[in-house]
């Protein structure tokens, strides 16, 4: 929501830097991007409204040549997408400048304040009260002026700072938002995602809990929320360059949908052991004796992250007969939740940025329970705050759809359902049985890949279509919410998801000719029944595409198309049967032609509430 990019140091083109480094940042947000750079005391600012190609392509050969340039591109929450609202914002001396992500919640009363002072706003946005309510307390110490404003500011941000009588340094501020700064040679780097100075510098600090940091290109000056000066260690990157470029797919979505055969095997690495049939989570930090203690389970998460959790939840509760919850991060942290000696939270979030799943966190923790997160991105906001972390492994996923995620989350929740599992009602046989299931995963992934032009086929035949029903029974129904969802956000089609065994009790009023069922049929104990209800919107006309196990011949007769997937467990279907459902969005998308990586209306990282 929102990126960041900012650059201090020994090189001219500032500009170009920055604006590069943008470009790795726009799936955060892509209605505006602009950039200022300061360049013999004077301030050279862009901003174009669009992607940030919509800038680069706006910049001429001969840049503004300058050593100090901030850049944002953003995702409107207040004020329409236009130039005059897009980044950076200044004071009205024109004197500072800032990039803000996340939201000022007070920004209207500090808007009044200042207007009664005198002070002219530009735009419509919340953001603009930070360079005004800064300039309006500097009084020659700009820290001082940057502390003073911070504390009167309300809401999650990360924000960067520039100011004309300042040329050597940036000031930055993260609360509740991200923000990294890479340390290279004469030169630092500020981001809201690391990857996007990675070609520059692997060595990295992070922000958080209302810190700041004055900037220069040698030193970093760093302060907790209460201005006392602290030491920041810096720790070293584990990503590599080449996972942050398409390579020779034509978009990030496609890329990452191809990984998964080696994300799934980097989620498992080291953590199960099949002699003793169980798995190795040593991550935790919980021993035997705290986790056989645990007697309800919380699991949290926002939409494709929630869709796994629900997953966690079938998967728990049928093999580890422990009671679990699981919750939608933003109605979860609104319910003033009733929490119980040994409970688990388990909160999901492949940025670990997510602004509802990171309040709903702290709300269990405040409340006595343990957290463990499942998040992609190490130094992330979760990462930090819960008590111990799974990291997914699988890279960084820039397609806005999450795909590689998904699946990698699904291998943790069923590494944790094998741990409890084994230690409560599954036998060691069992559980070899399930590790079994598990190796095959990659192996069987590749094949349904190798079968892509098939899928491809099936969405051309159906790319028209306006309607759709993602159907699906137990495993089988949060797997039919994860399609529609990918349908939905990159294809923009309307696509509703439903247990099958619910169409009767309303949504077959609007099953006709025109209306499409993909229909997940996956889920052993509840195959015979999925083909009855099959049967009742056959009948009604409906037009049925089947993802369903090999030597389901029963469908045959029933639906129109059918993508055959591999045999596994119940309990790992929903990963196999996720991967035709993602291949079969990217597909109508492609052929519908929208924007594929970056769907309109929405970012990567939703880090506001
Ligand atoms: O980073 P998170 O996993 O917390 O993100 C949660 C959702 O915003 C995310 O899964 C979103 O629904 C994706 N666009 C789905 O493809």
């Amino acid at each position: 929501m929102c990126g960041i990019f900012g650059y201090i140091g020994r090189r001219p083109e500032a500009v170009k830097l920055v604006v590069d480094g943008l470009k790795l940042l726009d799936y955060r947000g892509y209605d505006s991007a602009g950039y200022v750079a300061l360049s013999e005391g004077k301030f050279i600012s862009v901003k174009k409204v669009g992607k940030v190609a919509e800038l680069e392509a706006s910049l001429s050969d001969l840049l503004t040549p300058s050593n100090i340039a901030i850049a944002h591109t953003r995702w409107a929450t207040h004020g329409k997408p236009t130039e005059i609202n897009a980044h950076p914002h200044f004071d009205d001396q024109s004197s500072l400048t800032v990039v803000h992500n996340g939201i000022i919640e007070n920004h209207d009363a500090i808007r009044e304040m200042l207007q009664k002072k005198g002070i002219i706003f530009s735009s419509e946005t919340d953001s603009e009260v930070i360079p005004q309510l800064i300039g309006y307390y500097y009084k020659g110490d700009l820290l001082k002026a940057v502390q003073k404003a911070v504390g009167k500011l309300k809401g999650a941000f990360a924000i960067v700072l520039m100011h004309k009588n300042h040329p050597d340094e940036l000031i930055c501020v993260a609360r509740e938002c991200p923000l990294a700064i890479g340390i290279g040679k004469e030169e630092m780097f500020i981001a809201s995602d690391a990857h996007a100075f990675l070609t520059h510098t692997k060595k990295v600090i992070y922000l958080h809990s209302s810190e700041i940091a004055v900037i220069k290109r040698e030193t970093i000056e760093a302060f907790d929320g209460n201005a006392v000066p602290i030491t920041k260690e810096s720790e070293d990157l584990d990503i590599d360059v080449e996972k942050i470029s398409k390579g020779h797919f034509p978009h990030y979505m496609l890329k990452e949908i191809y990984e998964q055969p080696q994300s799934v095997s980097n989620a498992l690495l080291s953590r199960y052991s099949d002699e003793y049939g169980t798995a190795i989570l040593d991550e935790l930090g919980m021993t035997d004796e705290e986790l056989y203690k645990i007697q309800r389970i919380i699991i949290l998460g926002c939409g494709t992250s929630f869709h796994a959790g629900l997953l966690g939840g079938y998967m728990l509760e049928e093999r580890a007969r422990i009671p679990v919850q699981v919750e939608i991060s933003s109605e979860f942290r609104y319910k003033n939740p009733i929490i119980q000696e040994n409970t688990l939270a388990i909160a999901i979030s492949q940025s670990g940025e997510t602004a509802d799943t990171i309040a709903a966190m702290r709300e269990l923790r405040e409340k006595g329970a343990k957290i463990i997160g499942i998040c992609n991105v190490q130094g992330s906001t979760l990462a930090r705050e819960a008590n111990a972390s799974l990291f997914l492994r699988a890279g960084p996923e820039i397609g806005v759809a999450s795909t590689k995620a998904f699946t990698s989350q699904l291998i943790l929740l069923a590494l944790i359902t094998l741990r409890f599992a084994r230690m409560r009602t599954m036998s060691q046989k069992e559980g070899k049985d399930f590790i079994n299931a598990l190796t095959c995963l990659p192996t069987q992934i590749r094949s349904i890949l190798d079968h892509a032009d098939l899928i491809e086929k099936i969405a051309n035949k159906y790319a028209s279509y306006e309607n759709f029903f993602f159907l699906g029974r137990r495993f089988m129904y949060p797997t039919a919410m994860e399609g529609a969802l990918k349908l939905k956000e990159i294809a923009y089609v309307n696509a509703n998801a439903y247990p099958a065994g619910e169409m009767k009790h309303g949504p077959i009023a609007l099953v006709d000719d025109k209306c499409i069922i993909v229909a997940f049929c996956s889920d052993s104990v509840t195959y015979p029944k999925i083909l009855n209800d099959l049967m009742e919107l056959k009948a009604r006309n409906g037009k049925i595409i089947a993802i369903a196990p090999e030597g389901s011949r029963e469908l045959f007769s029933i639906a129109d198309d059918i993508i055959i997937i591999p045999r596994t467990i119940d309990e790992l279907t929903p990963l196999l049967a996720a991967l035709p459902a993602q291949h079969f969005a990217y597909c109508v998308a492609k052929k519908r032609g929208t924007e594929i990586d970056k769907p309109r209306n929405l970012a990567k990282s939703v880090t506001v509430g």
